[in-house]
């Protein structure tokens, strides 16, 4: 049978209050000596499995360098490989909230995914915290107090890189994306930026999510007449199209969102050289929380940090820093959630804090794919909030 977490919670709290009179464990006591359980929906398999296996190093690190302990609770972590299928999404946030008792679900990195996993937490109340994907409702019309973003919306990357071109004096641009959430969101953000600036976006190509037959569309390209094609890809379906839009020869410039060539600038070689993106993150941001950062990330998973460790290793920083609050009292919902929403967090992209609807605010950086890094080449945006629109947190 499933338990009403919310009545669950509340008799805890009652018998609690008893503990304290009558000095003889209860269930208060017995709860809080069990850990809290956190299950990971991410993707371990399919064209997102390595922004999922960042995701998980980073927040395992994170556990490691607090002795496996937030505010005091041992932590315990449940893996799921959502595989990034929508359609498998509700079932499977369902086993982590009812049959594995999740305390917290840290997920995930699709779109499409992340909506059903909204409709999970957000009927059972269960905390979520998600590290990457962006879907713009999550902290728009759908906002929940239950839920934070430590990532991004798709807006916010794709906003950065059409203010810069508008500013730069670019005058047309067409945008080529995979057909779902992200991808549409980040377009429309995309669209706001140049267009507010002086641009005007003329064009829209799409091909399904995550299919890489790219050259139907490239071939259109030369026929836009547009100063620039701007792109939300990621993962494989990135590496493909940055090589397969360098080997059609294209004179017109490419840019995108970041991750068009975030944590794949090795395979995608020389294609990738040049290549101006905008992001949250980028190569060579210097600060001391940055530098232990990537050392650390380093020795743990063998490769270099990229944004999606970041967001995962924040993901674990907001949790530690809303269990501190209660001293591991998760059930204690009001001061978790009041603690979360007011943090300052020290991230490696830099200082973060959250917008009313929950929502990181952060810096959008220009970048220059360079010699296999993503070097920061200024600041598209400072500190951006996503509108937030129809949130009534
Ligand atoms: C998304 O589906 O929201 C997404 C996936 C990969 C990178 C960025 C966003």
């Amino acid at each position: 049978m499933f338990i009403n977490r919310k009545v669950t919670r509340r008799n805890l709290l009652a018998t609690g209050a008893a503990a304290a009179v009558s000095g003889i464990p209860t269930t208060w006591a017995i709860a809080q000596a069990k850990p809290v359980k956190v299950g990971l929906m991410l993707p371990y398999s399919g064209t997102f499995a390595q922004l999922g296996e960042n995701i998980t190093h980073a927040i395992e690190m994170y556990l490691a360098e607090k002795g496996g302990k937030l505010g005091g609770r041992e932590i315990q972590i449940v893996k799921l490989d959502d595989e990034s299928k929508p359609e498998l999404g509700l079932q499977n946030a369902d086993r982590l909230i009812k049959r594995d008792n999740v305390d917290v679900l840290i997920g995930t990195v699709h779109s499409g995914v992340q909506m059903a996993i909204h409709k999970a937490v957000t009927e059972s109340g269960t905390l979520c915290i998600v590290p990457n994907a962006g879907a713009v409702a999550v902290t728009r019309n759908l906002c929940a107090k239950n839920v934070f973003r430590t990532s991004f919306s798709n807006w916010q990357p794709a906003y950065g890189m059409g203010v810069a071109l508008g500013k730069r004096g670019l005058k047309k641009a067409a945008w080529i994306t995979w057909d779902y959430a992200a991808g549409a969101e980040s377009g429309e953000g995309f669209k706001q930026g140049f267009e507010s600036n002086g641009g005007q976006v003329v064009q829209t190509l799409t091909l399904k999510f995550p299919e890489t037959n790219f050259q139907p569309l490239l071939a259109q390209v030369p026929g836009l007449g547009v100063d620039a094609i701007g792109s939300f890809f990621a993962g494989g379906g990135a590496i493909n199209f940055v090589k397969d839009y360098a080997a059609a020869g294209l004179k017109v410039p490419l840019v995108g969102s970041g991750f068009l060539t975030e944590g794949v600038l090795g395979p995608q070689g020389a294609a990738a050289e040049g290549l101006e993106t905008a992001l949250h993150y980028g190569d060579g941001l210097e600060n001391s929380k940055n530098t232990a950062f990537r050392a650390a990330f380093k020795s743990k998973a063998g490769r270099e940090a990229d944004v999606y460790a970041v967001q995962g290793y924040d993901a674990a920083q907001l949790l530690g820093i809303g269990l501190d609050a209660v001293k591991g009292k998760i059930e204690d919902e009001a001061t978790l959630y009041k603690a979360m929403r007011e943090a300052k967090i020290d991230s490696p992209r830099g200082p973060i804090s959250f917008s009313k609807s929950q929502e990181v605010v952060q810096n959008i950086y220009l970048r220059k794919a360079t010699g296999g890094l993503n070097k920061v080449t200024g600041i598209a945006v400072e500190k951006l909030a996503d509108p937030g629109t129809g949130c009534k947190l």
